[in-house]
């Protein structure tokens, strides 16, 4: 028996300040998709931008539906956009933000699983990794560089071969 160890490493700032200037500005666009969302069943507005490889900033936001099954994460809307208006242009950074209506707002989220999975196949679609700029309205600040860390063991194209 062997036993194996996973980890990852991410930087935390203390404050959106602490960001370089250009993460900042990439973390204001996240900000801007909020109001974009139509999140009106779980009052959880949730906003991502990325910077593509040709410079171009995307943004997306998550949208809910009546029957609450149909809803999609603001990540998956922003990679479609992404895969849709670029063709599969490499994302260098993605930002991610979000509002709850109820509170809170001082700590980062992070994809869910099915974003995670995701993220991951457009990693390897494009040949490349994707950096995480994950934060609330206030508060700490996590920077992941390979969004590919956060899903240890996923299940990819090459286990269907
Ligand atoms: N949501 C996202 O858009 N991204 C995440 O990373 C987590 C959750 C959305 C889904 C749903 O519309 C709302 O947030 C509450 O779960």
């Amino acid at each position: 028996m062997q036993k194996q160890t996973v980890q990852f490493s991410y930087q935390v700032f203390a404050s959106l300040d602490a960001l370089s200037i250009s993460d900042q500005a990439l973390f204001a666009k996240a900000q801007e998709a909020l109001v974009l969302a139509h999140a009106p069943y779980s009052k959880f507005n949730v906003g991502a931008a990325a910077i593509l490889e040709n410079g171009e900033i995307i943004k997306g936001s998550n949208q809910e539906n009546a029957s609450y099954p149909i809803g999609i994460c603001a990540e998956r809307v922003l990679l479609s956009t992404a895969s849709t208006l670029q063709s599969k242009v490499p994302i260098i950074t993605m930002a991610i933000t979000y509002h709850n209506e109820r509170g809170g707002n001082n700590i980062p989220i992070a994809p869910c699983g099915m974003c995670r999975q995701a993220i991951a196949e457009y990693e390897s679609i494009v040949n490349k990794s994707m950096r995480l700029i994950l934060g609330g309205a206030t508060g700490e600040v996590y920077v992941i560089e390979k969004a590919a860390d956060l899903l240890p063991f996923g299940f990819s194209g090459v286990h269907l071969q």
